[in-house]
C-alpha cells in the first residue's frame, strides 16, 4: 500500500501571520496537502511536540557574490550564503542582480543566474539593482525583465558607483509605475554624507566609528523624504529599505497619512547594535566589523524601531546580509590596506542571513515585545506578499510549498562564529545570548537543516519567478 503523504509533521503548534493552533501537517510532492487534527499514513514523520511550526523564513534582502567597485570580494557565494540561510531557518532568499555601470541589465541578470544555478540550498529569486538607466535599459531591458518575473528592483541615492541622480530616479520610477514593478530605495543623501566625511577626514577623524557620524540620520531622513516625494510625483509604490531609526520612520508615517503607498523594511543591526559598536575596543579598527549603511544608531532609536515593528510602520524584517571577511585572503575584505586609511574605504555591510530570525525571535517574541504571529508576518508572510511570492510561499496553507521551520522556543544559544555557516570570518553578534532557535528547516517537504547541521545539498534550492507585488 502506498502512503498518502511523503511527510507528516505531528503534534506541533502551527503559527501563521493570523493565528496559532495545534494540528498535524501532511505533505505530498513538496506541497502542504492537509492540515488536520491527526494525519496518518506518511512515509516519514517528524514529532514536533513542544515546537512551533512556522513558515520558512523569507529573507527579502541579501547580497551574495555581488561585484564591488573597489576590488573587495564578498565572502559568500550562492552556495555558502544559502547554506547559512538554511541553517538559520530561512527557506527563500532574494539577492540582488546588480547592473554594473556601462553593462546591460539583461546580461547582468544572466550572469547572476550562472552563479546561482545548481548552487543553492534554499529557493532564490532576484531583485535587480539599476545603476545605469540608459534609454536601452528604460525602454527595453527593464520592461522586458519585469514581464519575465523580476518584479522588483533597488535604486541607490548614495555610493558614487551605484547612485542615480534625482532626474534618473524620476525616469526609473515612471517605468516602474507603468510596468507595475516595486522599487526599493536606499535612502541616504550622498552630498550630505560626502560633506561631513570630508570635514571629519580633514580633522584626522578617520577611525571606523566616524562612518556612523558621516552617515547621519539627517542624511537618511532627508533622502527618505526626497524618495517619497519622487514616488508621489510619479504615483509609484516604493519600499524604503534598511530603515535605521525614528527620523526616517516619521517620514514614512507622514507619507502613509497622505495615503501614499510606502512600505518599510528594517534589519537586525538596528535592534541589536548601536553606533558605539563601531568604536571597536578603543576607537580601533575592530569597529570596521560593524560598518554598514545606514549605520546602527543609539538605544533610543532601537526603541523607535521596536515601536515600528509593533505598530505596523515596518512591513518586513530582512537581514541586509552583505558579507565581507575581516582578515580576508589578499586583504580584500574589511581589513584591506585602503580601509585602514579612512572609514570612507571600509566595505559597507555586515553578515546576518543566519542570525536574522533567532535575533528577532529572541529579542522580540521571547522578551514579549512582539507576538509569534507578528514575527511570522515580518519574516515570511509580508515579504512573500510584498514581492509576489504569496501564497506559494510565506504561509502554511494547503496548496502552498511545504517550506516550514520548526522552532524550539526554549532553546538557549550563544551566537558565535564557530556555530555559523556563512563565509565571513566573524559575526557582529559574537557572544549574544538568544532564546529560541530553529531546530529543523524544511524546504518543499525535505529537511535541509537540523540541529545546527545543514543536511540538504547544493541544488536543492530552485529559482522562483515572481508575480507583481500582491500589495500594490
Ligand atoms: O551597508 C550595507 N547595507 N551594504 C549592503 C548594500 C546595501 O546598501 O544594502
Ligand atoms: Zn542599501
Ligand atoms: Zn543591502
Amino acid at each position: 500500500m502506498t502512503n498518502a503523504y511523503d511527510l507528516a509533521i505531528r503534534g506541533g503548534t502551527i503559527v501563521t501571520a493570523a493565528d496559532r493552533f495545534k494540528a498535524d501537517i501532511g505533505v505530498r510532492g513538496g506541497l502542504v496537502v492537509e492540515i488536520a487534527e491527526r494525519i496518518e499514513g506518511a512515509a516519514e514523520e517528524i514529532d514536533a511536540t513542544g515546537l512551533l511550526v512556522m513558515p520558512g523564513g523569507i529573507d527579502a534582502h541579501v547580497h551574495f557574490e555581488q561585484p564591488t567597485g573597489d576590488g573587495t570580494v564578498m565572502a559568500d557565494d550562492f552556495a555558502s550564503g544559502t547554506r547559512s540561510a538554511a541553517a538559520g531557518g530561512t527557506t527563500t532568499v532574494l539577492p540582488f542582480a546588480l547592473q554594473e555601470k556601462g553593462k546591460s541589465l539583461r546580461q547582468s541578470v544572466m550572469e547572476y543566474h550562472k552563479k546561482a544555478d545548481g548552487n543553492c540550498y534554499v529557493d532564490v529569486s532576484f531583485h535587480l539593482i539599476v545603476t545605469d538607466p540608459t534609454p536601452q535599459v528604460l525602454g527595453q531591458e527593464l520592461p522586458a525583465l519585469i514581464q519575465d518575473g523580476y518584479t522588483s528592483f533597488k535604486v541607490f541615492m548614495t555610493y558614487e558607483d551605484l547612485m542615480l541622480t534625482d532626474s534618473e530616479l524620476l525616469d526609473v520610477f515612471e517605468v516602474a509605475r507603468r510596468e507595475r514593478a516595486l522599487v526599493m530605495v536606499h535612502a541616504e543623501g550622498h552630498d550630505a554624507i560626502k560633506h561631513v566625511a570630508r570635514r571629519l577626514e580633514e580633522s584626522g577623524k578617520t577611525a571606523p566609528y566616524y562612518h556612523a557620524v558621516a552617515h547621519s540620520m539627517v542624511a537618511e531622513r532627508e533622502a527618505t523624504h526626497r524618495a517619497i516625494s519622487h514616488a508621489q510625483i510619479t504615483d509609484l509604490p516604493i519600499v524604503i529599505v534598511h530603515v535605521s531609526g525614528r527620523e526616517p520612520m516619521e517620514q514614512i508615517q507622514w507619507a502613509r497619512k497622505k495615503n501614499l503607498k510606502v512600505f518599510a523594511e528594517t534589519c537586525p543591526q538596528y535592534i541589536a547594535l548601536t553606533a558605539d559598536d563601531l568604536k571597536g575596543l578603543n576607537m580601533d579598527f575592530e569597529g570596521a566589523k560593524y560598518v554598514c549603511s545606514p549605520p546602527p544608531r543609539d538605544a533610543a532609536n532601537q526603541e523607535a524601531i521596536w515601536e515600528g515593528l509593533r505598530d505596523g510602520t515596518f512591513d518586513i524584517f530582512s537581514s541586509d546580509h552583505a558579507p565581507f571577511r575581516f582578515d580576508g585572503p589578499n586583504d580584500t575584505g574589511k581589513n584591506n590596506p585602503r580601509a585602514r586609511t579612512s572609514f570612507k574605504w571600509v566595505p559597507n555591510g555586515i553578515p546576518g542571513v543566519e542570525t536574522r530570525l533567532p535575533i528577532l525571535f529572541s529579542e522580540g517574541v521571547s522578551k514579549g515585545r512582539i507576538s509569534a504571529e507578528r514575527f511570522v508576518q515580518l519574516t515570511a508572510t509580508n515579504p512573500a506578499r510584498l514581492y509576489g511570492l504569496y501564497p506559494r510561499k510565506g504561509s502554511i496553507t494547503v496548496g502552498g510549498d511545504a517550506d516550514i521551520t520548526l522552532w524550539d522556543p526554549e532553546k538557549e544559544v550563544t551566537i558565535s562564529q564557530q556555530i555559523l555557516h556563512h563565509g565571513p570570518d566573524y559575526t557582529p553578534y559574537e557572544g549574544m545570548q538568544v532564546k529560541g532557535w530553529p531546530v529543523k528547516t524544511i524546504l518543499r517537504g525535505r529537511i535541509i537543516a537540523e540541529d545546527g547541521e545543514v543536511v540538504g545539498a547544493k541544488g536543492d534550492g530552485a529559482y522562483c519567478a515572481r508575480d507583481v507585488s500582491g500589495l500594490i
